[in-house]
């Protein structure tokens, strides 16, 4: 079957197949990779345990989808166009026969240090073509890895590394994001103090600021690149890997204090990346595709990696940010590349907005042609300013929904297919059963109606299990509902049948595109030495979609609390890392409980909303005054 869509009828057609044969429908798109050995049997599955098992049976290696099959039809077509943090620093192109070669070498390299199959592999790297050669080079191994963006701190590094039992790490010695320079190796060497079972870690020179290089366990890329070179031997090859073995770790906030190990395998990620790449982006061979994310994130694995190099696509990865060294950033790229599809996320199209037109003017967009948004629900007024003053009124939009746990796309417009809506996700993709449930998990049929997001039965690209805690994995997602995947997400179903995330319903925040946890936060806080407790929300913020609201207990403060304030924010940075810098700190006396001692978060959201005037139940307060304190010191924080 092929990959795309070629109309709204196809859809829908494609679309009854996948529910009543959901088998058959998957084996069929199935057959558009390369397998080793085929499998027994196409899906194996209950949602209790859960067991996922997709194509057992069957072998393959996910690179060689990626790299070996197009070598023959497109070994001098580009695979990575690179831009450069810096405008004036050269790009580089890394035709697919290039890329192959490199990722062989750097395959090469991983071996000589000792990496085997099923190792996991930590990579904590800027966003370089060298990082996803580290990535697919972990792949074609059998190595496991386990990206960590640069975002986050030592503490955090330390604590995936750990969680995972990581034996190597890669990274750079540096990196550039804008104007700042990023340490990645100090950060690494920090983290590396509470990790014994890393044995080496490989070091790019990418901003050659002074490192220390310790004896015996790191060691530099180039220098490793170099002893495989004299040994003349390019080649790799690819290792051979079950369908259900694992492919990657990615580490994602819940509603607990502990990120968790999120595991994806390598035949199904492999088939349900391709297959949404390239059928919602209705990708044509030769374009040009852009997607804004960074690799440290599922989308920058899906959709800048995997997806779109096992479909043979142009895929351009950019190490800056969209405001650096002007707003006009994004809009260069796309004149200079000609870029025909832009995938980005809501805050940065808000972000650009706040610039106003100025520095979209004068750029040549004619070239795109898609246009795609992840991460957060975006708002009809950037959505507007996306489609007409960059798409130009003439290209679809892809308001895509999904998450690090299922993979790929779930719900989502296909381009030029399925009428869109500004701020809806629309139709679920063939293959993909939504539901709707009450909080007792009753299903909620019909159209016009509210509910919490579900996945009732399964698809390729779903978690199998969440790294060393099944269990985990278990409670998480599967036992809030019988029988169901638990999206966290709560949705709308409106009269038309289309579906639009209206945020998450559990204790996560969407910070810029960004998930964090509240817990994670709150541990983070709780661990200045002056802080006695606290409790975080979000609040809605113009341009990252929600802030961090925190109010903290905190008696023995600075006699300047601005001080208190910018030492807790400091807490936060060490402890997970930048991005989950509190944008609001209100000090209180205490926090509002019951009387069996819980924070009652539905008053301290509503406060942090601006939204007093009706508070809800509160006569299960332990001390209603708390509540009046706190009301008090939000509006003197405004
Ligand atoms: O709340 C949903 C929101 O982002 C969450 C998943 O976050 P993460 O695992 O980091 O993956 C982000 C990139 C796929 C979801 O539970 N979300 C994602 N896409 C959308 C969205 N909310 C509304 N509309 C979207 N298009």
């Amino acid at each position: 079957m092929n990959l795309r869509t070629t109309s709204f009828e196809d859809y829908k057609e494609k679309y009854n197949y996948s529910v009543t044969q959901p088998e058959k429908f998957w084996e069929e798109i199935a057959g558009n990779f390369q397998w080793r050995k085929p499998w027994d049997r196409v899906l194996n599955w209950n949602f209790t345990d859960p067991e996922i098992r997709w194509f057992e049976g069957a072998k393959l290696n996910i690179t060689e989808n990626c790299l070996d099959r197009h070598l023959e039809t497109l070994g001098d077509k580009p695979a990575i166009i690179w831009e450069p943090n810096d405008p004036e620093e050269d790009h580089r192109v890394l035709t697919y026969r290039q890329l192959y070669d490199k990722v062989c070498q750097f395959s090469n390299v991983l071996k000589n240090n000792g990496v085997q199959k099923g190792d996991r592999v930590c990579i904590y790297m800027p966003m370089i073509p060298e990082l996803a050669i580290a990535v697919l080079a972990c792949a074609r191994i059998g190595a496991i890895h386990s990206v960590v963006f640069g975002g986050f701190s030592a503490q955090s590094i330390a604590d995936r590394i750990q969680d995972a039992s990581c034996s190597l790490v890669i990274t750079a010695d540096g990196g550039f994001r804008g104007p700042k320079d990023i340490p990645l190796k100090s950060v690494i060497d920090d983290a590396l103090v509470q990790c014994a079972t890393v044995k080496r870690v490989i070091v790019l020179t990418r901003s050659r600021t002074p490192v220390s290089m310790l004896k015996g366990r790191d060691v530099w890329w180039e220098d490793e690149i170099r002893k495989v070179e004299t040994k003349g031997n390019p080649v790799c090859t690819p290792e051979e890997m079950d369908a259900e073995d694992m492919l990657f770790i990615l580490y994602t906030s819940g509603s607990t204090g502990k990120p968790k190990g999120v595991v994806h395998t390598c035949g199904g990620y492999m088939v349900y990346a391709g297959y949404t790449f390239a059928n919602v982006f209705d990708y044509n061979p030769g374009e040009i595709y852009f997607c804004t994310a960074d690799i440290g994130w599922i989308t920058g694995h899906t959709y800048i990696l995997y997806g779109p190099l096992s479909q043979g696509a142009t895929t351009l990865m950019f190490e800056g940010v969209p405001t650096w060294p002007d707003a006009g950033r994004l809009w260069n790229i796309v004149a200079q590349y000609k870029v025909n599809i832009l995938y980005t996320a809501p805050t940065a199209i808000r972000s650009l907005m706040g610039f106003g037109t100025g520095p979209v003017m004068g750029k040549d967009l004619s070239s795109l042609k898609k246009l795609g948004s992840v991460g957060e629900p975006i708002n009809e007024e950037a959505w507007h300013w996306f489609d007409e003053q960059i798409g130009g009124g003439k290209c679809p939009i892809v308001d895509t929904w999904w998450q690090t746990e299922t993979g790929g796309i779930m719900i989502s417009p296909i381009a030029g297919v399925t009428t869109t809506k500004p701020g809806f996700a629309t139709l679920p993709l063939p293959g993909i059963q939504p539901i709707l449930v009450d909080e007792n998990g009753v299903e909620i049929a019909g159209n016009g109606v509210n509910g919490n997001l579900c996945i009732k039965f399964p698809w390729p690209g779903m978690i199998r299990t969440t790294y060393g805690d099944h269990e985990r994995c278990k409670k998480t997602y599967f036992s809030t509902y019988e029988n169901l995947y638990f999206t966290g997400d709560g949705c709308l179903r409106d009269d038309d049948g289309y579906y639009r995330i209206t945020g998450r319903v559990d204790d996560v925040l969407n910070v810029s595109g960004h998930r964090i946890g509240t817990a994670e936060v709150e541990n983070a806080i709780n661990m200045h030495s002056s802080v006695v407790e606290s409790a975080v929300v979000g609040y809605p913020h113009d341009i990252k979609g929600q802030g961090v609201y925190a109010y903290v207990v905190c008696p023995d403060k600075h006699e300047n609390e601005e001080v208190t304030r910018k030492d807790i924010v400091m807490t936060v940075s060490r402890i997970i890392g930048p991005i989950a810098k509190p944008d609001k700190i209100q000090f209180v006396s205490g926090l509002p409980k019951t009387r069996s001692g819980k924070i009652m978060r539905r008053i301290l959201r509503k406060i942090a909303e601006g939204d007093t005037g009706n508070l809800g139940d509160t006569s299960t307060l332990l001390d209603p005054a708390v509540v009046e304190e706190i009301m008090t010191g939000a509006t003197k924080l405004k």
